[in-house]
């Protein structure tokens, strides 16, 4: 399809979300800027916080937490950059005190970052009570958390967008691009995944100056990460942290815009890393954490049907040494793109059977958005995509738009967890995938970055 049919059905995507009932119902068309609040002002919340503060077209008007320290973290990072004084909720360690904050402030719109099994509830919460939702990864935790939170959007009409950094990453937009422009010919295979050595996350001794890898704590008497995230390892195994991996991957898939997914499987290989970890690398043998036994397998692989017949493959690999790879690879009729060696290879372009280097490739379909905004987008989190994110949110806010990662987004990338959960438990059982859309997967049409404004 050539690029102009496709902003043609993007403009209509604004009518198919409409009917969906995914536009803002409160934010007023063409305000130019907005109260918003941030609920979880930890290490995540606070390079998000960043983000906000650099833009004129935001009032920080809340901040909640339930941990003083990064509260006070968060209210100084305010009052460097010159902005007037939030009013704070949380520190009385009420963990519902960011419901005070949706009722008292008036606010447009609500970050979240706090752990993933406050998400739902909180973003149901801000729905309810007309406060545009900006979630970071994940949705929820259970599949009914998922019916949940779209439910609520839908009878609120409360714009939800999930925070999915990595859509925004450069290369994976170039990439986006060469997809729309028919680069790789028909798409037949997809593969990414959440590959990042984590243990030093989710360990450390509590001390709020040194979060990772500072000791064998974790729950209470861990920090930040190791305070919540760590127990999901415990006592979970599956495709924990699929929205890094999927979300480009779906979005290449057209998956919601006349694709879908049909059905999953989940395997999970032995458990070993972790108790390996302070066992023998920290030299915690003695210590009580040690001897813990972790449900979590060390690599959790995923397999997804879509219904155009292509194959999509997670990997979740957190608990043994590695350096960081998201491993990516698009394959279609045409030929791949693979992030890890940096590589391409375009039949009847490429050397046969060689790979090229991407970066004639990346400079020449380099995405609009980056090309507009990549001076903006410098030292922004994560090589910048994290201004890309927050843009798109603040942007399609303001203009009373579409969200470019929706509810419907939202909810299928992050019910893969527990889908990938119940597939292990059961032998590893290919299981059917849920239409959150209703079957309006089949007319809706793309939306996601084509719009140069988000
Ligand atoms: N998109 C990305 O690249 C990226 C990177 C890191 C983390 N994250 C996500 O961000 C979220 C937060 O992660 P983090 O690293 O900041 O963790 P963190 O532990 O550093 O921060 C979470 C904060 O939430 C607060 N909190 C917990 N319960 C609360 C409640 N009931 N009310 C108010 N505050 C509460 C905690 O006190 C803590 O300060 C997670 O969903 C994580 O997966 C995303």
């Amino acid at each position: 399809m050539q690029r102009r049919d496709f902003l043609r059905h993007g403009s209509h995507a604004a009518l198919a979300a409409t009917t969906l009932g995914s536009l803002p119902a409160l934010a007023k068309p063409g305000r130019d800027k907005l109260r918003l609040g941030l609920i979880g002002t930890g290490m995540r919340g606070q390079v998000l916080l960043r983000e906000l503060l650099r833009r004129e077209d935001v009032e920080l008007a809340a901040l909640c937490d339930i941990e003083p320290i990064m509260l006070g973290r968060a209210l100084a990072m305010v009052n460097k950059a010159g902005r007037s004084k939030p009013e704070t909720f949380g520190e009385d360690g009420d963990l519902q005190a960011y419901r005070r904050l949706l009722d008292a402030r008036k606010l447009d719109a609500v970050i979240i970052a706090t752990p993933w099994e406050w998400h739902a509830e909180m973003a149901i919460a801000a729905m309810q009570a007309k406060v545009a939702v900006g979630c970071e990864v994940v949705a929820g935790v259970t599949l009914q958390d998922h019916w949940d939170v779209l439910r609520a959007q839908q009878s609120t009409g409360t714009p939800y967008m999930l925070l999915e950094n990595v859509c925004f990453r450069r290369d994976v937009m170039a990439v986006l691009q060469m997809v729309r422009a028919g680069l790789f010919g028909e798409l037949v295979h997809l593969q990414g995944g959440y590959q990042h050595d984590l243990r030093a996350v989710k360990f450390n001794n509590g001390d709020p100056s040194k979060p990772y890898g500072s000791g064998a704590e974790f729950g209470a008497k861990g920090w930040s990460e190791a305070r919540w995230r760590t127990e999901h390892a415990r006592r979970r195994n599956g495709e924990l942290y699929p929205s890094h991996g999927i979300g480009p991957l779906a979005m290449y898939a057209n998956i919601h815009r006349g694709n879908r997914f049909t059905h999953i499987n989940s395997f999970a290989s032995k458990s070993r890393g972790l108790k390996d970890y302070l066992g023998r690398k920290l030299g915690a043998k003695d210590h009580p954490n040690a001897k813990l036994d972790w449900a979590l397998g060390d690599i959790v692989t995923t397999t997804l049907a879509c219904e155009n017949g292509e194959t999509i493959l997670l990997q979740h690999d957190t608990s043994l040494p590695r350096p960081y790879s998201l491993g990516f690879r698009v394959q279609g009729t045409d030929g791949l793109w693979m992030d890890l060696n940096h590589g391409i290879h375009i039949e009847g372009r490429s050397p046969a059977h060689q790979w090229e280097d991407f970066q004639a490739y990346q400079d020449r379909f380099d995405h609009p958005l980056w090309k507009k905004y990549a001076a903006q987008a410098e030292g922004a989190g994560h090589g910048g995509m994290d201004f890309f994110v927050i843009h798109a949110f603040i942007e399609a806010v303001k203009a009373n738009a579409a969200m470019p990662i929706d509810i419907y987004d939202a909810v299928a990338w992050s019910a893969i967890t527990p889908l990938s959960e119940q597939s292990i438990v059961e032998g590893f059982k290919t299981l059917p995938f849920p239409d959150f859309t209703g079957g309006q997967w089949k007319t809706r049409k793309p939306i996601f970055a084509f719009d140069d404004r988000y």
